[in-house]
């Protein structure tokens, strides 16, 4: 038998692993997982009905232009069905854009620290990821993405609010931005965490697609709608695009269930704002605790508060977990919290000022 191993791409050398939020601890006194920016609620009212009668045929395969799932959201967002593309999860919509458009010799740029998956999904296409550091008040500094085009450039992500600093660019900053890059580049505008956005001056990117169509949106089910374990997300796109989504999707990727679920979810609207908005408020109520603490907060946005913590990092995730709580550190660089139950959230403040006193 040859000792050789098949052939792999040179590329996939040295591709980060992607960390996943770690879970919370079992067997300990309290266990709270703030590390993924996960739902801390239950699914809505009628999901656990349409996902338990769609599990009843688990034996055919799904739908596999999730047609019901596409009206209904054609209809949510004002906007032709041709527009839309379903995936895995956002993340795997953002890996069809990427193989759509770019490829060895292209870049694609984005800002960082952002979504840690960009860099992984860009090095498994062979094409160059391009980092354009955040700002020191961690936002996208847009006119230094707009100045790192180049002829190569293919994809842009524009991470609004930015994973994981919950920071967010405003209306007019954005549209400047999108004015200055040429019509050939596409613009991915990541909006995972959208419906947490209170923000007036923080644009809508349905609003600024319309009429630009080298601008593309991407949605989840995975934050607000809670439907993260389901894997659903989605594109918004001019036809070119959401036509090249359909080409690079993985057959039959999206299950009967994350249709059924998501269409249960969009039906819940009310009871989603409510929930959406009883995390709002405990997403203030930390962040004013935490200032009040003398923490230096980057506003957010989102569902989750970052703490630019730098070299004491590990040891404040550490500290958070031994209390029962888990976050998401970034080792030398800060830790990102997902807003959870109120009590988690009691648990983590109460750990930032213990910690806080002793720095
Ligand atoms: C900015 C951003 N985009 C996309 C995703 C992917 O979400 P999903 O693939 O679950 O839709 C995440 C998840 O953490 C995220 O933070």
């Amino acid at each position: 038998m040859s000792e050789t191993s098949p052939k792999l791409r040179a590329e996939l050398e040295g591709i980060p692993t992607y960390k996943p939020g770690k879970p919370a601890a079992a067997g300990g006194p309290v266990a709270y997982k703030l590390s993924s920016n996960e739902n801390p609620y239950p699914p809505l009212p009628g999901v656990m009905e349409a996902v338990t009668a769609a599990a009843a045929s688990f034996n055919r395969y799904p739908d596999l232009s999730c047609a019901a799932l596409v009206e209904e959201l054609a209809g949510c967002f004002g906007v032709p069905a041709s527009h839309l593309a379903t995936g895995t999860g956002s993340v795997g919509v953002a890996q069809q854009l990427i193989q759509a458009t770019a490829g060895p010799g292209d870049e694609v740029l984005y800002a960082w620290r952002s979504f840690e998956a960009y860099p992984i999904i860009v090095q498994i296409s062979g094409a160059t990821s391009v980092q354009v550091p955040l700002t020191a008040g961690d936002v996208h500094d847009l006119d230094a993405m707009a100045d790192a085009i180049t002829d190569r450039t293919r994809l842009i992500f524009v991470c609004n609010p930015n994973n994981p600093t919950g920071t967010t660019v405003r209306r007019a900053e954005l549209e400047r931005f999108l004015d200055r890059v040429p019509s050939d580049v596409l613009v991915v505008i990541d909006e995972a965490y959208r419906e947490f956005v209170r923000d007036r001056e923080v644009p809508d990117g349905v609003e600024l697609y319309r009429n630009r169509p080298n601008v593309c949106v991407l949605r989840t089910f995975s934050k607000a709608y809670g439907l993260a374990g389901l894997r659903i997300g989605f594109a918004i796109a001019h036809e070119p695009v959401a036509t090249a989504l359909r080409k690079t999707a993985v057959p039959f990727g999206v299950s009967q269930l994350a249709q059924e679920a998501a269409i249960a979810s969009l039906r819940a609207e009310d009871e989603l704002f409510g929930r959406v908005g009883s995390l709002v408020g405990e997403r203030t109520r930390v962040l004013e605790g935490l200032r009040a603490q003398g923490w230096t907060v980057p506003d957010t946005q989102a569902n989750f508060v970052w703490l630019r913590l730098g070299e004491p990092t590990v040891a404040f995730a550490a500290a958070c977990e031994q209390h029962g709580v888990v976050v998401r550190p970034f080792p030398g660089e800060g830790v990102r919290v997902t807003i959870g139950e109120a009590e988690a959230n009691d648990i983590f403040l109460k750990v930032a000022e213990g910690f806080r006193r002793e720095l």
